[in-house]
């Protein structure tokens, strides 16, 4: 799957970090019921490869990728595991050339003007923002497009339902992601309607 393709399916992406694995197919549902059919799945919990594991099995209609991707080895398992992408909250060549030798689709995360100049010396054009409002939110994203007009953004970090809308009239945002619509506690306490609501709730605030 395409990196343009990933970041078309849905203005919101979930970043999600996951405890127990028996979640990962009712959260993949809520989101789907939301409206959202696309997973960021991070690597920050060890059920997080397994909970990619069977959704992409057991749900071929959910997106789902992996998340805080930062060397070969996880590259690796991303893979293995039936990831359709990864995302990385940063960018070395190392790990562009991991992407590239395992054939899976980098969506790697910039900050700074030199970083999206590797991105782009590397023919990759749809990048996260991290950490998006730390980094300079709306207004390094206007400063980036000058210069690198082909860049395609998905701002994470910071983004939650106040500043979306300010995130996505921007031409070089194509999504945001987040996990201000997956908050862990209704994780937890298996409170998957919620989740479902926020979705709702965050894509019916889109102008
Ligand atoms: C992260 O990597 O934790 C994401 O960027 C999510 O950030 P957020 O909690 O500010 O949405």
């Amino acid at each position: 799957m395409e990196a343009k393709d990933i970041m078309g399916i849905s203005p919101i992406v979930p970043v999600i970090a996951i405890d127990d694995e028996k979640d990962a197919l009712p959260l993949a549902r809520a989101l789907s019921a939301g409206g959202v059919n696309v997973m960021e799945i991070t690597l920050r919990t060890p059920a997080g490869l397994k909970a990619v594991e069977i959704i992409s099995k057991e749900m071929p209609s959910m997106n789902v990728g992996t998340g805080t991707v930062c060397n070969e080895e996880d590259i690796i398992a991303s893979k293995k595991a039936g990831a359709k992408f990864a995302f990385s909250p940063g960018i070395s060549q190392e790990l562009i050339d991991a992407a590239k030798k395992h054939e899976i689709t980098l969506i790697p995360g910039v900050a700074t003007a030199s970083e999206v100049m590797l991105a782009q010396n590397n023919g990759i054009f749809y990048c996260k923002l991290f950490p998006a409002t730390i980094a300079g939110g709306v207004d390094i994203l206007k400063a980036f497009s000058g210069p690198f007009s082909k860049m395609n953004f998905c701002p994470t970090g910071g983004v939650k339902l106040e500043n979306l809308n300010e995130f996505l009239n921007l031409k070089n945002v194509m999504c945001a992601g987040g996990t201000w619509f997956v908050p862990k506690d209704a994780i937890t306490n298996n409170d998957f309607d919620k989740i479902t609501k926020l979705c709702i709730e965050a894509l019916d605030s889109i102008d």
